[in-house]
Formats: C-alpha cells, sequence, structure tokens
C-alpha cells in the first residue's frame, strides 16, 4: 500500500482577545462511499466506481481510516467541527457508519452538498436536502442546517450553504448569535467568493463552486446554473458578514484544495480534504 500515511495539520492561529487559548479542529470532505447489500444495483455500481477512484486518489487509504485519525486528533481539542461532506451520499451503510464513529461526541456538523447527494437518483437538490435531513438528525446532536456552539468565549456558527445560497431563516439565526455579544467564527461548506481560488474551481470543477460570485464572473464562464446568482436572502446575508464586527473569520471547503483569502473584510479558510489526509487546527487566543 502506498500513499501519505501521516494526517496533514493545517494549523492557524487567530487572536481575537481571549483570556485563554482554544483549540478547535475542523475536518471536511471524507467522502465516505459505501454501499449495503440491500442497495440497488445502480447505487452499489456507483459505490463501487466512487470507492475505488477516492482510494487511487488517496494512495490507497480508505476514507473511513483518514475519518478514524481525524477523530484521533479532535481529542485533543477543545471543539469539533465538520464542515460537509463527510458522506459522499448518505446510504444506510454510510449513515450507520457515521453514525457509530461519531457516537458519545459533542460536535457541530454542516451538510455539504454531497450528504444528501443520492447514488440513486443522481441528484442533491433542495428536496433531496429535505428528503435525508430525518435521517441525520436521528443521531447527530446538531441542526446540519444551522447551528452554534459556545466555548471558551468564542461562538462557533455552523450555516448550510451546499446549494449556494442563505435563507432567510439562516440570516435571522446569525442575527440572534450576534446578539449574544461573543466573537464569532463561521463555518460553512461554500466557501465566500473570492478571486484568489475562482480560476483553479473552474479548471478543476467547470463551476465557481462558492457563493456569492458576481454575475459578470459567472457570465464570463458561461455558467449556467440558476442556483448560483446570489438571491435577495443570500445578498443580505453576506451585507451582515461583511459588516458584522463580531464575525472573525470563516472556515470552508468543498473546492477540494486550500485556499486563504480576505472576503467581505474578513480572513477565509478553505480546507483540504479529510480523504486525502487533511484537516485544519485553529487555535484562537
Ligand atoms: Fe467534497
Ligand atoms: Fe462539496
Amino acid at each position: 500500500m502506498s500513499g501519505k500515511r501521516v494526517m496533514t495539520i493545517q494549523k492557524i492561529e487567530l487572536k481575537i482577545g481571549l483570556g485563554s487559548p482554544i483549540r478547535i479542529l475542523q475536518v471536511s470532505d471524507a467522502h465516505l462511499s459505501g454501499c449495503c447489500e440491500e442497495d440497488s444495483e445502480k447505487s452499489k455500481a456507483k459505490s463501487r466506481k466512487k470507492t475505488a477512484a477516492f482510494l487511487e486518489e488517496s494512495g490507497g487509504v480508505p476514507q473511513e481510516q483518514r475519518l478514524k485519525e481525524a477523530l484521533e486528533l479532535a481529542e485533543d481539542c477543545d471543539a469539533l467541527v465538520f464542515t460537509g461532506d463527510i458522506a459522499d451520499s448518505p446510504s444506510r451503510a454510510n449513515l450507520e457508519l457515521l453514525e457509530s464513529m461519531l457516537e458519545g461526541r459533542k460536535y457541530l456538523y454542516t451538510f455539504g452538498n454531497h450528504d444528501y447527494y443520492s447514488y440513486d437518483s443522481d441528484s442533491g437538490c433542495a428536496e433531496d436536502r429535505e428528503r435525508y435531513l430525518d435521517d441525520f438528525l436521528r443521531f447527530l446532536p446538531c441542526d446540519p442546517t444551522m447551528d452554534a456552539m459556545q466555548i471558551g468565549g468564542v461562538n462557533l456558527v455552523t450555516l448550510d450553504d451546499s446549494l449556494a445560497q442563505f435563507s432567510w431563516l439562516q440570516l435571522g439565526f446569525l442575527k440572534a448569535e450576534i446578539e449574544k455579544g461573543l466573537p464569532i467564527l463561521l463555518f460553512l461548506h461554500l466557501p465566500i467568493y473570492s478571486p484568489t481560488f475562482v480560476p483553479k474551481a473552474y479548471e478543476w470543477w467547470d463551476s465557481s463552486m462558492c457563493v456569492g460570485t458576481p454575475a459578470d464572473v459567472l457570465a464570463a464562464h458561461g455558467e449556467t446554473d440558476p442556483k448560483m446568482p446570489a438571491d435577495e436572502a443570500t445578498q443580505a446575508m453576506l451585507e451582515l458578514i461583511r459588516t458584522e464586527p463580531l464575525i472573525k473569520a470563516i472556515f470552508a471547503s468543498h473546492l477540494h484544495f486550500t485556499d486563504e483569502a480576505e472576503v467581505l473584510g474578513k480572513p477565509q479558510f478553505v480546507n483540504e480534504p479529510c480523504y486525502l489526509g487533511s484537516v485544519r487546527e485553529i487555535v484562537l487566543r
């Protein structure tokens, strides 16, 4: 078996005026792609194909092994936040594996577009997200559409932007979290638009892969995906993030490559995927 055997920890430090430092582990894109005998032939074939592709990319290290290693690293941290695509599809095999691996832990978990992507229907739309939500809520200790955790004087807030939009409900939720008066770290799946990664995103994925891509950038790349232009609620959310001083930084994933840039006047850090052996440690001081 070849491949990188040791996890890479992408470490960053942020000074936000805490009395004692805290450490947060961010884990993204484990892309568990298992199936059960009872799944349809189509799902099983897709599961086998995708698992083979992930294994080839990771040099033979299974996604489950990488997630297990990430969870071991989380033991030394004060908080654990999953920022999406932990499952490549919401198969029973993947959800049962996740449930057993995460049992007894405290964490935040926001949806990625793959968490509710069905191999059977080849779709991961808003209806799929709605359809699979209860399957996740059955074992998650948090709400994957929006949630928050206060720890050591900081407020960790997750918002599901996996369909490239925010909702009015999420806007109200973030405003209520701001009212608590603590410094906030935002955890998302899709990053917020930055020209630093969009050319590579189009090269790799044929999409801007982010929230709030300007219309001229979408037009220049001939992007026709109707969900990409920011709707009114999303624009209001981006404006709130831009103007709210308590929001200190943004942590995202989805690109499968790393990026660091200032967006909306805040530092944004994009994670590499867990299935390739990478996690992010955030040290707050
Ligand atoms: Fe992903
Ligand atoms: Fe994703």
